[in-house]
């Protein structure tokens, strides 16, 4: 077997390997950072992998300290506090440690402690990135410890609006860490229905990226082998949590979902994120979920296409049916549910959300244009499993 370790540089700079993360002190060093904050949810603070990366830095010279006061899909007032935290301890830098919420948290610290703008102001729409004061931006070193959100090498935070519960893209390209460490002996002790879920977020980030209408060819490549991987690991890694093959192959597959998505997401995203803001659902089990009635609602522009992806994923036949085959009975073998009921979205939530998920930037990468009253009965198909 090949040896599974690298240093990349596309298109952040990557170390991956298993037991990379001891070097996390000469990464900081290497950007030039001396006293970083390590932001992190409460769960993993309390987890030896987070004392050993403290004390690690500390023994290196490091003025390291925690902020954990992040919750799952952080909002805002996780933010202040994190700008907070930092500049009362005169940090020159952010070590994002953690699943989605973790590194989106991260990064969104990042870049706040040198804005005099509010967060929302930078909101991932038309030029509004240009606002950003880009010399107060900290750096920033990603450490995923789940793999699916890929967020380690994205551009851009989720963060929740609690005044309308609505799910914000933060966006500057500046965002991106800087480094990443890609171990995945950190992904280990995730239980299997979390190890379904966030790798059904990365199935979705690299099939959405691959269905998006756009000239994006080095993305589509990605995209392709993102799914492969997955399709070859994912139920390996759900079926035994220790196969370290199977744990690294998925978190590359998770980072090449966020890099190919540069590209663009569609409606499993525009549908997913206004459930996880209204009723706090998992962000990749929503997106699991919803991602057969999305491919469904999409056939007539995607048929073309899934005859060459089918054929890459060695499926038999090489056509539509095929891949949305495949699809459903990958949810099945990990146990996702089928419906949006399945997770908790009450039947009258279509009229609430489908005005959100219009509004939401994924929207625009869907391959068939679509109108409110479309995401409307979209989810009434997802809450009923009509398909
Ligand atoms: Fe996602």
């Amino acid at each position: 077997m090949t040896t599974l370790r690298g240093n990349w540089n596309y298109p952040t700079l990557i170390r991956f390997g298993a037991g990379r993360i001891v070097e996390l002190p000469d990464a900081c060093k290497s950007l030039g950072i001396k006293s970083p904050l390590l932001v992190t949810d409460p769960g993993l603070a309390k987890l030896p992998m987070i004392d050993a990366a403290l004390t690690a830095c500390r023994q290196a010279g490091l003025r390291c300290e925690v902020f954990s006061d992040v919750q799952a899909n952080p909002i805002e007032a996780n933010i202040t506090a994190g700008v907070a935290a930092s500049k009362s301890g005169g940090h020159d830098g952010v070590i994002a440690f953690g699943g989605g919420s973790a590194l989106d948290a991260g990064k969104a610290i990042a870049l706040m402690v040198g804005q005099s703008r509010p967060l929302w102001d930078f909101e991932d729409r038309e030029d509004w990135y240009t606002r950003v004061n880009v010399a107060g931006i900290l750096p920033t070193i990603g450490v995923p410890t789940t793999s699916g959100t890929g967020s380690e090498v994205g551009r851009a935070s989720v963060i929740t609006d609690v005044r309308d519960h609505s799910k914000k893209i933060i966006f500057h390209p500046r965002m991106q860490p800087r480094l990443v460490i890609d171990d995945p002996e950190l992904t280990l002790g995730l239980p299997a229905h979390i190890t379904a879920a966030v790798g059904m977020d990365a199935l979705s980030h690299n099939l959405e990226a691959y269905c998006a209408p756009f000239f994006h060819p080095m993305a589509d490549g990605i995209a392709l082998e993102g799914m492969r991987l997955i399709k070859e690991y994912l139920p390996r890694a759900v079926e035994n949590g220790r196969d370290i093959e199977a744990r690294a192959q998925m978190l590359i597959a998770s980072s090449m979902g966020a890099t190919a998505f540069q590209k663009g997401l569609g409606a499993m995203h525009s549908l997913s994120h206004p459930c996880s803001a209204h009723f706090n659902t998992h962000h990749g089990l929503t997106n699991a979920v919803v991602m057969p009635y999305v491919l469904s609602w999409n056939r007539t522009e995607l048929e073309e296409r899934f005859v060459r992806l089918a054929s890459y994923l060695n499926l038999k036949v090489p056509s539509f049916d095929s891949v949305l085959k495949w699809v459903i009975e990958l949810r099945k073998v990990i146990g996702i549910p089928n419906t949006l009921a399945d997770i908790g979205v009450p039947v009258d939530a279509p009229a609430k959300l489908a005005r959100q998920a219009f509004d939401d930037p994924s929207t625009s990468g869907n391959p068939r244009p679509m109108r409110t009253e479309d995401f409307a009965e979209l989810y009434r198909d997802c809450i009923s499993g009509k398909l």
